[in-house]
């Protein structure tokens, strides 16, 4: 996709706002040497002292006017370096950086620090000259939001997207530092990435780089709202007050993470999903990070986001350069509702790509749940019968299917399909579920080596390990060494061949164990270093080949569940495996935390069964069912052996989703209320964007001896509107202020989908 270019243009600095809406977005005032940029309720700016530090003004609700450089305190005592040199080290504490440096005197979180050819830590940018265009360009080899062609063509207002790139120096080092800012006016969104080109004649290290940071007064009690979780209970939403000193969310695990996840927003005290301001970091980026906020001395707050500096040092020899990934930062003065949408809405236009965002994702039955690694060819094709019969559309083919694997303690890496256990072989499989009227996916964990594996016996050396040091295993599994060119091309094939040989059109790619005992026989000494975030850009690059090859594959990343649920894979695959824990109830937090920064369009959400398989609850059929709808729709249980009543029921759940998917894929989502704050019950909806239709959905999951029934308060409707629920009309004011009536179902685990239709158009 060819969907990213420089245009460079010319902004009318003296009158930005009488020049169309295009124009206006970033904006310099030579007088101030102040930048501004500005979304559709968001403004950012930055200002540049005497000296050239570049040092953070505001961010918060859009401003009509361009005059803050009073803001940036520069005539205050302990005045800049210019003019009061013995005093820099208290300058540098105190001045709020946009990307402050390592070494030279702020004692606070750095996010730029480069060790010389002679041992020193030191680093200090001062701003150059800049550049600002239209649209967006890449970041090589990652993962970062786009602005496609025909966004930028199309005339509607509110559309525009504008970068701004910072040009900053180091004279010492001989480095030139870019600063990339780029605003998404309809979204509310700007987005933030460094680069770092050696420009001189030494060899640098760069030990630490972060993406994004947010220097700010502590003015407010805030919160930070985290998202931490485990396997099986991942994303579950965290907020605690913060004091001085670091407060964090991190991984140093070689992926995002299920224990931790990369984002981070500071809210203030008592916001809710309309009220409050929330400032949000969120990293698009797949292995170790940090997000941090830090109270200093001086009563400011240091926000920052980026690749985690634990096992990081990368070598930068003369003319190389280093491009750090993409951090989204998103601003609300409405609460955290507002920052849901509008993160929602530029995940799906601007950083998802795969034809299918937009498409309806085929109803999916996978075996895991349903055989584990015990299955033959007819079993399987009997489930895709009976699962063809109940309306679904797509076999999905899990673990156990190659090698010698017959439980997980073997045959990583031996991607070779198992005849003894798929007899025909898998061409054969493919073609008789084609028949049946399915199509055919299957999971692979291209990223894994067995010890007990041909691969491993023939290529020791291609696990990451430590020399002399037996190495941690975790489910029986190592991993391999994806900074060695030559196993990343092995690794690329394994799937790849499979894939050629059989009309596939979905791929599971799954990833089971974090990355411990970091060592590479492949990688020297001095880039021993640089192998976390080799192997990340290893990922990225045999996942755009994959997508490049098969233009038409639907793939979904998975690790262990939800364990690499990030932005950066979403670049890849348009929808990620949530959870291994599909109990409709667990799922209620697990797809809050999820949803409250990803559209519902990339949740991964199967109907399994009862007792559930991870925590022996046993739910209704049709409550997993409508669960299961606020994501991408499927099943992951045996068809064939579920009781008739609820086998009976799945025809017309598949026709239920069938038909609010679009809705469900690009409506406006709003949370209602929360079972996981009031331990009673859970209720959501999703607004059509022309507010023509709605659903919601309730769910009691404990039964209370309340003498009344409930009311919900809906969000988002026409206000003027008329609408209909259950053939009864309403006013759109009166469900959304007075609040629309539930009736007590009777018992646990009870839940509703209602349908709201405006009826006045
Ligand atoms: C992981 C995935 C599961 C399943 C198994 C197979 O745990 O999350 O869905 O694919 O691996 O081993």
């Amino acid at each position: 996709m060819s969907h990213i270019w420089p245009i460079y243009c010319k902004i009318n600095h003296r009158d930005p706002w009488r020049k169309g809406v295009k124009n206006r977005m970033i904006i310099y005032d030579e007088k101030q040497h102040i930048f501004q940029l500005n979304t559709k309720s968001t403004s950012y700016m930055i200002g540049i002292t005497p000296e050239g530090y570049l040092g953070h003004i505001y961010y918060g609700e859009r401003l009509q006017h361009i005059d803050g450089g009073y803001l940036l305190r520069t005539e205050e005592y302990p005045y800049t370096p210019e003019r009061n040199k013995r005093e820099k080290c208290v300058f540098l504490e105190s001045f709020p950086m946009e990307l402050p440096s390592g070494g030279i005197g702020d004692f606070r979180e750095s996010c730029l620090d480069i060790r010389d050819e002679y041992g020193c830590l030191g680093t200090e940018i001062l701003y150059k000259e800049h550049r600002i265009y239209s649209g967006k360009t890449s970041l090589e080899g990652l993962p970062a939001s786009f602005v496609t062609a025909s966004q930028m063509d199309t005339e509607d207002a509110g559309t525009a997207v504008q970068t701004l790139e910072l040009i900053c120096q180091d004279r010492v080092l001989g480095v030139e530092v870019v600063l990339s800012y780029t605003a998404f006016e309809r979204e509310d969104v700007i987005t933030r990435s460094v680069r770092v080109h050696n420009r001189g004649e030494q060899t640098l290290t760069i030990e630490k780089i972060y993406s994004a940071c947010l220097d700010m007064d502590y003015e407010e009690d805030y919160e930070l709202l985290t998202l931490p979780g485990a396997w099986a209970r991942e994303r579950r939403i965290q907020r605690r007050r913060i004091g001085y000193g670091r407060q964090s969310a991190a991984s140093i695990r070689g992926e995002s993470g299920h224990q931790e996840h990369p984002f981070i927003a500071l809210v203030t005290p008592g916001t809710t999903q309309t009220q409050g301001d929330v400032y949000a970091m969120h990293f698009v980026y797949s292995g170790n990070f940090l997000g941090q906020v830090e109270v200093s001395q001086h009563d400011m707050i240091r926000m920052t986001m980026g690749i985690h500096s634990y096992e990081f040092g990368w070598k930068l020899t003369p003319g190389q350069s280093f491009q750090a990934p993409e951090v989204v930062l998103t601003y609300s003065s409405e609460g955290l509702g507002k920052m849901t949408r509008s993160l929602h809405d530029f995940y799906r236009e601007h950083l998802i790509r795969s034809r299918y965002k937009n498409t309806e994702r085929p109803i999916l039955i996978n075996n895991w749940e349903a055989t584990y690694f015990d299955f033959t060819t007819e079993k399987l094709l009997d489930i895709a019968q009976t699962a063809k019969d109940c309306g679904i559309e797509l076999f999905v083919m899990d673990d156990g299917w190659f090698g010698r694997r017959n439980n997980d303690e073997s045959s990583l890496g031996d991607w070779y399909v198992n005849e003894a256990k798929l007899t025909g072989g898998l061409k054969y499989l493919v073609d008789s579920i084609n028949k049946i009227g399915l199509k055919f996916g299957i999971w692979f964990e291209p990223e894994m080596i067995s010890p007990d594996s041909d691969l491993f016996r023939a290529h020791p050396d291609w696990m990451i390990q430590i020399p002399g040091r037996e190495p941690a295993l975790s489910r029986a599994q190592g991993v391999l060494d994806l900074s060695n060119p030559e196993v990343e091309e092995y690794a690329y094939e394994s799937v790849a061949r499979i894939l050629r040989s059989a009309p596939i059109m979905y791929v599971k790619w799954d990833m089971n164990r974090q990355l411990s005992d970091l060592g590479s026989a492949y990688l020297s000494k001095e880039h021993g270093r640089e192998l976390l975030h080799r192997y990340v850009l290893a990922v990225y690059r045999m996942q755009e080949r994959l997508i490049t090859e098969f233009p038409d594959l639907l793939l979904e990343n998975c690790s262990g569940g939800g364990g690499r649920f990030d932005p950066g894979m979403l670049y890849y695959s348009p929808q990620i495996w949530c959870s291994d824990d599909t109990d409709a109830v667990e799922r209620l937090g697990i797809q809050e935390g999820t949803a409250l920064i990803y559209p519902l369009s990339t949740i991964g959400a199967h109907v399994s069964v009862c007792p559930n398989h991870t925590v022996g609850r046993v739910t209704p059929f049709k409550t997993r069912g409508i669960i299961a709808m606020a994501g991408t729709f499927g099943y992951e249980l045996d068809v064939t052996k579920i009781p008739e009543e609820d086998r009976d029921m799945i025809a017309s759940q598949v026709e239920t989703y069938k038909k609010y998917c679009p809705l469900i894929q690009s409506g406006d989502y709003y949370r209602i209320a929360s079972y996981q704050n009031n331990h009673y019950f859970d209720c959501y909806e999703i607004v059509s964007k022309d507010k023509k239709e709605a659903i919601f959905v309730f769910v009691q999951v404990i039964a209370q001896p309340n003498m009344h029934s409930i009311r919900v308060k809906l969000k988002g409707l026409d206000n003027e509107a008329k609408y209909k629920i259950n053939g009864t009309v309403y006013d759109a004011d009166a469900l959304m202020n007075g609040g629309f009536i539930i009736k007590r179902p009777w018992g646990d685990f009870q839940a509703e989908l209602f349908h709201i239709e405006k009826i006045n158009d």
